[in-house]
This record gives C-alpha cells, structure tokens and sequence, in this order.
C-alpha cells in the first residue's frame, strides 16, 4: 500500500486534479470480491459496546471518558476540559456538544500558514508550535499566585477560527476502513466531471508507530488516523494530561505533577487505551426511523442524490476484514469491526467547499514536540501545505444532532449550511438552488432523518 501513496500520487492530487489520473495498481476495495460477506454495523445511541469488548470492559472504558481529571492528576497546566464527556456527550457519552475551540495563526512573508505565537505570563514564555487556544489555565492560583499563563490570541495572528466539536460514535468503523477504500473514492471523485471535485488524501503520523503514516480520516482536517493517537492529541491538548504518545507539557509553567501523566493501571492499560478501546467499541449513530419514513424525507434521499450531494457524502463504506492489521502493525480489526458496511455520509477526504479558514495542520501540537525527530514515511508537508483551506467532508450520520453546523459551527439551519458550499461544490449547490421549494425541503426533512 505505500507504494501506491507516494510522492508522485500526491503531485497529482496536488497540482492538477483534472488531469487524467496515472494507472493505479487495482486497490482492494469495499467492492472487492476476495472480501469476506459483508454484514450491517450496529446502530443507535446507546453505550453498550459493539462485542469489541465485553460489557464490562466497555463500562470501564465509558467511565475513564467521563473521568473529571483534578491538578493532582496533572490537568493543565492549560487546558480546555477537564473530561473527554465535558464535549463528546450528546445524545450519549461519545457524542457532540455545542462546545468550540479557539484555532488562530497568521501568514507569513513567505505567503504560507505559520503557527500561533502566544505570549503568556506576561511574556515569561511564548508558545510555539499550535493553532490551537486553550482557554482555561490552572494558575494563577494559591500555590502560584502571580503566575498568569492564561492564552489569548494576539493581535498579531490575524487568522482566527472557531472548531466545533464532533461525535466520535461510530468511529471504530471509519478507523477500520482501508487507506486503499479512501484512496480509491478519491480517484473516482477526480475522474468525474473534469475533476471539479476531488478529494485530497493526506497521509498523517501514526504516532503508537514511529515512522508510519496512515491516510487521515479524523477531525475536521484529517489531522489523525488512528484513534490511539487521537486519544493522546486530545489528552494532552484539551485536558493537559501528558501521556506516553504526548509526554512533553505544553508549558512548564506551574506544572507540578511529573510527565506522562496518564501511566497504565493495574489492568495493564493506560487512559489513553481506554479512550480508544471505549470509541472502538460504540455503535454508528442510527437514523430517525420516524422522521426517515416520511414522504418527503424519502423524496429527499433521491434528490440528494441526484444533484450530487452524495459525491462527497458518500452513502455507504465498508471496513476491512477482521483479522487485518491497520496502524502501522498496532492494531488487528477484531470481528466487531470487520467486514461492516455503514453510513457515514461522508468520503473522509479533505475538499475546498469555500469555507476554508486557511489554517494548516499544526505538527508539534498534533504529533508531539519530537515528531521531527522521527522519519515518517510517506509525509508530504507540501500536501498539508494544500490543505490549508480544505475541510473534510462532515460525514452526516447523526447530523440531527448539531445544531450549530459546519467546522466553525457558524451556519444555524440546514438551508445556510447547504448555501455556503461553494468552490469545489459549486455545481451542486446551483443545482440545489434550481430546485423548486418543496424539493429543497425534501433534501431537507432528509438531513433531519440521520
Ligand atoms: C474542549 C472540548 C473537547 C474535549 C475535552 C475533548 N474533545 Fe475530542 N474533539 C473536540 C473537537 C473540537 C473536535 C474536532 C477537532 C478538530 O478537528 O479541530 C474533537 C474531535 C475528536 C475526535 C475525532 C472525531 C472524528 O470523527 O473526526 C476524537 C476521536 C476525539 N475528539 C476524542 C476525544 C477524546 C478521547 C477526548 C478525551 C481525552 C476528547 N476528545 C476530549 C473537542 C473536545
Ligand atoms: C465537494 C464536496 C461536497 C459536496 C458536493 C457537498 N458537500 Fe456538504 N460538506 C462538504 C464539506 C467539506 C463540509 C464541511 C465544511 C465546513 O465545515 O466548513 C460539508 C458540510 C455539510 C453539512 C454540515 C454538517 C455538519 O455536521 O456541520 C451539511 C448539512 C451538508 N454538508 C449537506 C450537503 C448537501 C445537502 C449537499 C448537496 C446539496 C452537499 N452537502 C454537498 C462537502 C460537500
């Protein structure tokens, strides 16, 4: 599979998507007939687990993700929750929430992205490294009274974004799908239509594997493709606990308790396993059966179809076989998860909709201060370079529950979040508009089904 990724692949995703795409070795898809029966994932918003593990694991799982850490675990010193819940959590623990992050950097004279500078303590110490703002601090307090290491964005980092929170329900399916099921939508999408639209595939660390990169499916950039690097990301960065993928503080600054913070417990495993283990284990979100029986919520399936809605929210993927090994070696598909077919609505891939905030994946906030001490292989800084103003597809299952939608959470109804698609999906979104009223209701009364 690495060599079907190279270099020379990403120079075409790159430099022209409507030039023919060079001959790719036939990739094992979804649709291959050497894959095993496939079988329906399970659905609905419930917590108890998809047999990954038993029930009694998985309750353990649910309540490290509801775990409030306190300083004396080592929260902070900056941070922005003190529990995974405290923004995965509705309907169920896993979910969403209205909770948004603070992301800013600003353009460099080289004309590329260039991370935030964030002074703090008065200018004791600037951070480096990030686009992300935490916006709690555990000082100044009794034992640190005048140290003030609270961040706020400078005047100076004139790009500035908010990032909603996403659901994680489901998301042992969508880690379980091949590089090579991405990889191939991709190619599909730049063949059609002169390759007006055409999802970029990017390549990202692994970080339980020094060295091995995998094609990015998570967060609104496809910043992670394995949900054991994403846990760590997310402790150290939302919660500051430091843990064996992320062992370096963001600031030593009223630090008091000693890295990594997340150690393993009796059972062998360390909060981060937990994590991953608890989100490997929740079902697909699971569609409003009411609301999807409905005439024009039908109606609106078809039409959404129809005028090409379905070309990034891509209906149905399959995952793996069990017994694969995904990765970088780390991790075998158990039955749970191989051979599944779902509906994410989603193609995972990186698009220019007109809505990009021109940010470009920050490396050492994401892969850790030492990634650049590793040779990853495969990474392409040029391909992150070119995504700096794309966003992956939001994948729409369970989209009835956001209310505010789209990365910044800014579009309050499904009609201005349907209206502001515009660059790569321009066509579609002037199809849409053609539609007569009753019609775009339909598409819709669609939405609010899944
Ligand atoms: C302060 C709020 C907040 C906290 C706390 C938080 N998250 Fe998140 N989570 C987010 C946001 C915001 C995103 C989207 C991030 C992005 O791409 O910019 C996200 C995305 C994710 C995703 C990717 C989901 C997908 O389908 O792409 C995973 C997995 C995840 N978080 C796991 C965790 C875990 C595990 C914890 C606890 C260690 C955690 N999060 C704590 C806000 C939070
Ligand atoms: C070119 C690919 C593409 C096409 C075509 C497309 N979308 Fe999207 N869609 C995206 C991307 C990318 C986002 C995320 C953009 C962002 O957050 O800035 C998105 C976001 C959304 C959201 C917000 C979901 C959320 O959770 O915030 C909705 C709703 C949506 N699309 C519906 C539609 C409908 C309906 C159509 C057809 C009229 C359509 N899309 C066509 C790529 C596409």
């Amino acid at each position: 599979m690495k060599t079907l990724m190279g270099v020379a692949l990403f120079g075409f995703l790159l430099v022209g998507c409507s030039t023919r795409p060079p001959a790719i070795p036939a990739a094992s898809t979804a649709h291959s007939p050497r894959a095993p029966q496939l079988s329906e994932a399970p659905t609905g918003f419930v917590n108890n687990g998809t047999a990954v593990v038993d029930d009694q694991a998985h309750q353990a799982d649910l309540a490290k993700f509801e775990e409030f850490e306190a300083i004396s675990d080592g929260l902070g010193p900056l941070f922005n929750a003190q529990s995974c819940r405290e923004c995965h959590q509705s309907p169920v623990t896993g979910g969403v929430s209205q909770v948004t992050e603070l992301r800013v950097g600003h353009k460099g004279p080289d004309g590329n992205f260039h991370n935030a500078e964030i002074p703090i303590n008065h200018g004791s110490e600037i951070i480096k490294g990030r686009s992300l703002v935490n916006q709690r601090a555990i000082c100044p307090n009794a034992a640190f009274p005048a140290v003030d290491i609270l961040e706020r964005a400078p005047a100076s980092e004139t790009i500035r974004t908010l990032r909603s929170s996403l659901s994680t329900l489901g998301d042992g399916f969508v880690e379980a799908v091949d590089d090579a099921t991405l990889m191939d939508i991709s190619k599909q999408q730049c063949k059609q239509d002169g390759g007006k639209i055409c999802g970029l595939v990017l390549r990202v660390p692994v970080l339980e594997s020094p060295g091995e990169t995998r094609v990015g499916r998570f967060g609104w950039k496809n910043q992670h493709a394995s949900l054991l690097s994403f846990s760590g990301d997310a402790y150290l960065n939302e919660i500051g606990i430091t843990n064996r993928l992320f062992p370096d503080e963001v600031t030593n600054l009223c630090n008091t308790v000693a890295e990594p913070n997340d150690k393993a417990g009796a059972d062998g495993l360390a909060d981060i396993e937990h994590f991953a283990r608890f989100i490997r284990a929740t079902k697909a979100p699971g569609r409003d059966p009411r609301q999807g029986a409905t005439p024009a919520a039908k109606a609106g399936e078809a039409l959404f179809d129809k005028i090409g809605c379905g070309i990034c929210h891509v209906h149905t993927l399959a995952t793996a076989a069990a017994g694969t090994v995904i990765n970088g070696g780390k991790f075998m598909i158990p039955e749970a998860l191989g051979s599944k077919t779902f509906h994410p609505y989603g193609d995972f891939l990186l698009h220019d909709i007109g809505t990009g905030d021109g940010i470009v994946t920050a490396m050492e906030e994401h892969y850790g201060k030492r990634m650049y001490q590793i040779q990853w292989n495969g990474l392409s800084l040029e391909a992150y370079r070119a995504s700096a103003n794309r966003i992956r597809t939001a994948p729409l299952w369970g989209v009835r529950m956001r209310p505010m939608l789209m990365h910044d959470g800014a579009s309050l109804t499904f009609r201005d979040a349907i209206l502001r698609h515009r660059g790569e999906a321009k066509s579609v979104t002037a199809r849409f508009e053609k539609l007569n009223q009753a019609d775009q209701d339909a598409i819709i009364e669609f939405l609010k089904s899944l």
